[in-house]
Formats: C-alpha cells, sequence, structure tokens
C-alpha cells in the first residue's frame, strides 16, 4: 500500500489548524481572565500599546497575544494603522461574557482535561472512574461559564414555555427541585424568574455546592437554598417540578435518578431533562458537535459515571432513543422532545 500525498497533504494541513486551536485554548483565557478582550471590543481599535495600558499588563505580552489572536481570526488587524479591533460577531462570542453565543467559559473546562489527563491515563487502565469533585478545580468554574450563556438565552424564554402548564405553575408558586446544580446558573436564573416559586439546588459535589451557595448571595436571590445529596438520596418530596440540567448522563445509576425523582414529585408534577444534543447512532454524530461533545463524554462524563453505582455510562451523546428508555425505565409514564437547541436536547417527563 503507498500513500496517497493529496490525502496526505490534506490531513496534515488538518492537524495544523487542529494544532494552532490547541495551543491558542490557554490565549483565550488569558484574554478572558485579563479583560483583554472585553477592553479592545469596547475601543474602536487599539494598538498593542494601548491595549496594554487599558489592562494594566504588558505589551510585549499583548502584542504576541494580537499577534495569535489576529491569526485565528478571533480580532481583526489593520497593517496600515497598526491597531486591532474586534467586530460585532468576534465580541459577541469572546468579548461579552453575557452574550447567548459567547464561548470563552468552555476554555476553562478544557484546561482541566489537559491538567487531567494522567489521571484518565490510569483510567482507561484500570477501568476505574473518575469523581466530577476529583478533576482540577477549573472545570466547575468552566462549566459554569459555558453553560451560563445558554441558559440566560433559552431557559425562561424558550426551553420553560416548551412545557406542559410548568410556566404557571412557577407563576404561581411552585415547589422546584435542580438536580446535579453545579454551581447553580440555571437555579439563579429560574429564581430570578420566578420569585413566587422555591427552589432547591443538589449536588453531590460538596465544593460546586459551596460556591451555589456563594453565588446565591451574590445574586441577591432568597428563594433558593442547597444541599449535598445524590439524586437518588434526597429526602425532600411534593416537588411541582424538578430539572435536570446536563447531569443525568454523568451519573452512575440514571434510571434510579429517574425513579427517584417520580416519586419525590406530587402527582401532577413534571421533569425537565436538558441533555447534550445528539442523534441515536454515532454514525449521524460524526459532526463538529458530536466531535466536541464525544471528547467531554470520554473524560468527564463516562468516568464520572463509572465511578457511581450501577455506572451505566451514558455517555454525553447516548441520544433521545436511549434516553427516553432511561427515564421511562425510572417509572414515568410520559416522555417527549419539547425543544432543542444546536447544543442541547430538552426532554418532558410526566
Ligand atoms: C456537567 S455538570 C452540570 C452542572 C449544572 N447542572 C450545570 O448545568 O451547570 C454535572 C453535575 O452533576 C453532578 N452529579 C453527577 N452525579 C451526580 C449524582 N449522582 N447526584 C448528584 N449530582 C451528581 C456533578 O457534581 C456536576 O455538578
Amino acid at each position: 500500500m503507498s500513500i496517497n500525498e493529496d490525502k496526505l497533504n490534506e490531513l496534515l494541513g488538518k492537524v495544523v489548524t487542529e494544532m494552532g486551536a490547541a495551543a491558542n485554548g490557554p490565549l483565550i483565557t488569558v484574554g478572558d481572565t485579563l479583560g483583554l478582550y472585553k477592553a479592545l471590543s469596547e475601543a474602536d481599535a487599539l494598538t498593542s500599546d494601548e491595549l496594554a495600558a487599558k489592562t494594566n499588563t504588558t505589551e510585549r505580552y499583548v502584542r504576541e497575544w494580537l499577534s495569535a489572536q489576529a491569526a485565528s481570526g478571533y480580532v481583526e488587524y489593520n497593517a496600515e494603522q497598526d491597531k486591532f479591533c474586534m467586530t460585532e460577531e468576534q465580541t459577541a462570542v469572546f468579548g461579552d461574557s453575557k452574550s447567548p453565543v459567547c464561548m470563552t467559559g468552555v476554555f476553562y473546562a478544557i484546561t482541566s482535561l489537559y491538567q487531567d489527563e494522567p489521571k484518565l491515563v490510569e483510567a482507561f487502565k484500570s477501568g476505574e472512574g473518575i469523581s466530577w469533585g476529583d478533576h482540577s478545580t477549573c472545570l466547575f468554574c468552566g462549566t459554569e461559564k459555558f453553560f451560563s450563556p445558554s441558559y440566560e438565552g433559552n431557559l425562561v424564554s424558550s426551553w420553560l414555555p416548551s412545557l406542559d402548564g410548568v410556566v404557571d405553575k412557577l407563576k404561581n408558586g411552585a415547589k422546584v427541585a435542580d438536580i446535579g446544580c453545579g454551581h447553580a446558573a440555571s437555579t439563579i436564573i429560574m429564581a430570578k424568574a420566578f420569585p413566587n416559586s422555591q427552589f432547591i439546588g443538589i449536588d453531590y459535589h460538596e465544593v460546586s455546592i459551596q460556591q451555589a451557595v456563594e453565588r446565591a448571595k451574590e445574586a441577591g436571590v432568597t428563594n433558593v437554598s442547597f444541599k449535598v445529596d445524590t439524586a437518588k438520596d434526597y429526602p425532600d418530596k411534593d416537588f411541582d417540578f424538578i430539572a435536570f440540567f446536563d447531569c443525568l448522563h454523568d451519573m452512575g445509576d440514571p434510571v434510579g435518578a429517574c425513579a427517584h425523582a417520580k416519586q419525590a414529585l406530587k402527582s401532577d408534577g413534571s421533569c425537565m431533562i436538558v441533555e447534550p444534543f445528539a442523534n441515536d447512532s454515532l454514525k449521524d454524530n460524526l459532526n463538529p458537535v458530536g466531535r466536541a461533545f464525544y471528547a467531554f463524554s470520554t473524560q468527564l462524563c463516562v468516568p464520572c459515571s463509572l465511578n457511581q453505582e450501577v455506572g451505566l455510562s451514558l455517555g454525553a451523546q447516548a441520544g433521545e432513543k436511549r434516553l427516553k428508555e432511561t427515564i421511562l425505565a425510572g417509572g414515568f409514564d410520559h416522555f417527549n422532545r419539547a425543544a432543542e437547541t444546536p447544543f442541547n436536547l430538552i426532554l418532558e417527563a410526566k
């Protein structure tokens, strides 16, 4: 067999692009942490000297950072003026943390993947899981920063209204649980939008719950409380609504978590299960979104599940068919896909 030069060059070209993406990842978190994107996006156009002065940073580093950003297509470079600027689109993705398409957060989570690679090597050999809490701490903030813009943009305006009768209950005053709430981005958004309702965020990761308490204080919401517990063990009952945001597939026993939710709901209560978007078969997930989610799944979701009892390890690309089987096996009678985005499936169970 001989190597096809064209195919080889095509593959190498792709890998050079990937090399640039992988090497530039830390520069995205640096730009976000130091406010470089924000300062640049708020100005018309800046030299590296001007951006460094505005952000209290060092010009030589900023000049190199700007060059890498321009080569990535994340900022624009005007060679005649030797100045840099950001378009509206670049600002939406990198410069505005409140934008629904802000993508900087995910790169903090990706930082943790590189830091935790030695643990994954061992897990591949031993078959053991890795607990969510055993990852580097930037994963927890990164997950919050990655998901928050989408929750801000979709949860109250489209996901909750897609469910049968839930918004009316929340307006009138409902008892709600947010299971696997992490830093509680979703819990706090709902609590702010529905002040007559009471929310409890539950997560088995104590450090995340401590952060959730802080976030609720900062947000000034008083209709939330938090508890460290697993999805199968919380004793609270009589909920009108229970939500799972991007966590059911991380659980060792998602069937058990659904069964527990079912018995914790009032007879007319319902569940919303937000999961990563996926089609039902691998061949239909071989696309950019599937690629990113299979990578997170291998490094975070499957190890998290394997670390728990049962260890079903649905993975982040389980797809609607498997999720439906799981949720119905937990005792729910009714299941439907209520909404979707390019990144999420919004499932309803009653
Ligand atoms: C991908 S994070 C999502 C966090 C949060 N729901 C969000 O959307 O930002 C998954 C969360 O599920 C939690 N988790 C995993 N297994 C759990 C279990 N069995 N019981 C409770 N929480 C669990 C983890 O601690 C983690 O906070």
